[in-house]
């Protein structure tokens, strides 16, 4: 048993997250379901805790293309725009 926030978590739980809740914590954004994808610039992500963005999960089983997707990602942007 461990205590997470106010929860006494039992030995064996499954706890499961959800990236997609993430972005609408209040604690975490001022306007949280505001359209705002600037809030995740270097600058301004500086201030976020470690794990406020993580489509890729994170720790010992973050996802192995993290890093190809967001370069293919860039990749797509600058053809599409040029096609
Ligand atoms: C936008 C693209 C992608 C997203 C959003 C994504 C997201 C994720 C997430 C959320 C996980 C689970 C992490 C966890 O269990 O905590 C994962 C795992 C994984 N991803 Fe991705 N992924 C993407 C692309 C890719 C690509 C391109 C590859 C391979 C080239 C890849 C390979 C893997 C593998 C092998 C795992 C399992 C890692 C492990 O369990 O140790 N993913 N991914």
């Amino acid at each position: 048993m461990f205590q997470l926030g106010d929860y006494l978590v039992p030995k064996d739980s499954v706890l499961v997250v959800s990236p997609y809740m993430i972005p609408s914590q209040a604690r975490l954004f001022d306007d949280p379901y505001k359209f705002d994808p600037d809030r995740f610039l270097p600058e301004s992500g500086k201030s976020l805790p470690r794990y406020a963005y993580m489509p890729f999960g994170n720790g010992p089983r973050i996802c192995i293309g993290n890093h190809f997707s967001l370069m293919e990602g860039h990749l797509i942007s600058r053809f599409w725009r040029s096609a």
